[in-house]
């Protein structure tokens, strides 16, 4: 499974992207709305930190609308696709760009249908949102793995499943054990699942050892000069 990075805050990004578990960046409306900046700035300057996909949200309701929005965002870099809402309205634009051959991510998918219309339509990826379901009491972890068990069950289909909307670490390894050919993380919840106290606990005990052997080495070789 690879690892998108789930935000537009570019320190985040170039921070992040250092460690070289990234192979993509989710935006939004509200992410993009947080920072405030330039959009097309914001963006590009996203895909020439990280080398992979760059979702671009669509903020028209109708077909047209957003599949002009699209051809406008897809000229901005070749790493940007395209994110289009779950609609009527958005399969009709995914049928359209698919045929341009401009990729889309359909986000906002809280059933499989939704997933498999997606990607009768083309689209790219499909993004179900799992916390969102957790949210209502409802197992988000569930419809990823339906999605995955639609897709496969179709050898026709090579739309890919992004699991979105991760709350916690452990949304990350339930979505690889259940199938998700990516999951989108926030920041946060990448560095809260880096972390275990016994590896801090660990690298503090080699750390010291090493410096009282220093010193032990240190002494020795006085008393020998
Ligand atoms: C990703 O593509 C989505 O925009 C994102 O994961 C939504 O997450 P949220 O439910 O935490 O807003």
């Amino acid at each position: 499974m690879r690892l998108f990075l789930d935000t537009a805050n570019l320190d985040e990004i170039r921070e992040i992207a250092r460690w070289g578990i990234l192979s993509g960046v989710t935006t939004n409306p509200t992410l993009l709305a947080k920072e405030g900046k330039d959009v097309r700035q914001v963006i590009v300057e996203i895909c020439e930190i990280v080398d992979g996909p760059v979702s671009m949200e669509v903020v028209s309701t109708e077909a047209e609308g957003m599949v002009r929005e699209a051809r406008e965002y897809a000229a901005w870099h070749p790493n940007v696709i395209i994110k289009i809402p779950m609609t009527a309205e958005g399969l009709a634009a995914t049928a359209v760009l698919a045929r341009e051959n401009i990729r889309v991510n359909m986000t906002l998918i809280f059933n499989p249908n939704q997933a498999l219309f997606a990607a009768l339509a083309g689209a790219t990826y499909v993004s179900p949102f799992l916390g969102r379901l957790d949210d209502i009491s409802t197992d988000g972890m569930e419809l990823i793995r339906e999605v995955v068990a639609v897709f496969r069950a179709d050898s026709n289909i090579h739309t890919q499943v992004l699991a979105a909307s991760l709350r916690h670490p452990r949304h990350i390894v339930e979505a690889a054990k259940a199938g998700a050919d990516v999951a989108t993380c926030p920041p946060a919840v990448i560095r809260k699942a880096l972390k275990h106290p016994l590896t801090d606990i660990g690298l503090e005990r080699f750390l010291n050892d090493w410096k009282q052997l220093e010193a032990v080495l240190a002494k020795e070789a006085v008393r020998a000069s």
